[in-house]
């Protein structure tokens, strides 16, 4: 499939999405968030890809936000289906079913941050910036940022970042657990990729169903999500890659998981 803002490499497994107007510091424009939509639905069916790293293209911009030559011109029902339109493709990441990991390679603002927001981890370069400036241009965040990043940061420091709308260095997002890791800039998406290997060694069932129960549970009552982790437990006792784990471990060989 071809896109016109996005490039995409697959190598052994892995797949590299870089959003790419890097004239526009990787703004989202309805263009290039219709092909992450695209590209995402794509990567999740093709089987030969068990993780995604997302990233920006040139040194300076992960995502500066949402495009704001399109938000300006837009109404309030547009405003509100863009909204919705670009809360389904970022919960589609969310809910992807293989790790998607955010290299954020210089700013990640407004609908930036919030795409960083809807990966699974974030590694952050050292000249890395993030914030939600939506408030400066009367607006507010409208991609989720809202919610996730109350949820990943905490009520007090996601209201400080919400409603100042400046910017955290990477060093400031790595004390707040905004991003898990600050790396220097060239080693960024070795970085991202190194950390993607590690779980693309475990089995592929394995880490569907920890991403469905991690995310799922998240929205439920404790209780109710202790059930669901212990259905889907139950469930991977009845995979291949189960009974291949266990017995890889008891022979002392690495194991080969099949995805069954
Ligand atoms: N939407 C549309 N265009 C954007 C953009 C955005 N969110 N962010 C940057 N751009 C464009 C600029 O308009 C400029 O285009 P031009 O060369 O055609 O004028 C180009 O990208 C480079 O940006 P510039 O502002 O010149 O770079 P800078 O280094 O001086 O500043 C930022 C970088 C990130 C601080 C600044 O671009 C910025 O504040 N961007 C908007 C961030 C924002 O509010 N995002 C939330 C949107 S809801």
């Amino acid at each position: 499939m071809s896109y016109q803002n996005l490039l995409v490499e697959k190598r052994d497994g892995a797949a590299v999405v870089t959003v790419n107007r890097p004239d526009k510091l990787n703004a989202l424009n309805d263009r290039t968030m219709e092909e992450l939509d695209r590209v995402f639905t794509e990567l999740r069916a093709d089987s030969s890809v068990g993780g995604v790293i997302l990233t920006g293209s040139g040194g300076k911009a992960f995502v500066a936000g949402a495009d704001i030559g399109e938000l300006s011109a837009q109404s309030p029902i547009d405003g509100k289906e863009r909204g919705i339109r670009g809360q389904e493709i970022l919960e589609r990441i969310e809910n992807l079913g293989k790790p998607v990991i955010a290299a954020v390679n210089g700013f990640a603002l407004g609908g930036g941050c919030e795409l960083a927001l809807a990966c699974h981890v974030r590694i952050a370069s050292e000249n890395a910036k993030l914030g939600t400036p939506e408030v400066k241009l009367g607006l507010m965040c409208g991609y989720g940022g809202t919610q996730r990043l109350p949820r990943l940061v905490g009520k007090g420091r996601a209201l400080e970042m919400l409603l100042t709308g400046e910017m955290v260095d990477a060093q400031e997002a790595l004390r707040i657990g905004l991003v898990n890791r600050v790396v220097p800039a060239d080693r960024l998406l070795a970085e991202a990729e190194g950390l993607l290997r590690k779980m693309l060694a475990n089995s592929p069932t394995s880490l569907r169903l920890t991403l469905r129960a991690v995310n799922a549970g998240l929205e439920m009552p404790l209780r109710e999500a202790q059930v669901l982790e212990a259905t889907l437990f139950g469930l991977l006792c009845t995979t291949d890659d189960m009974k291949e784990g266990t017995k890889a471990f008891l022979e002392k060989r690495p194991p080969k998981f099949s995805g069954r």
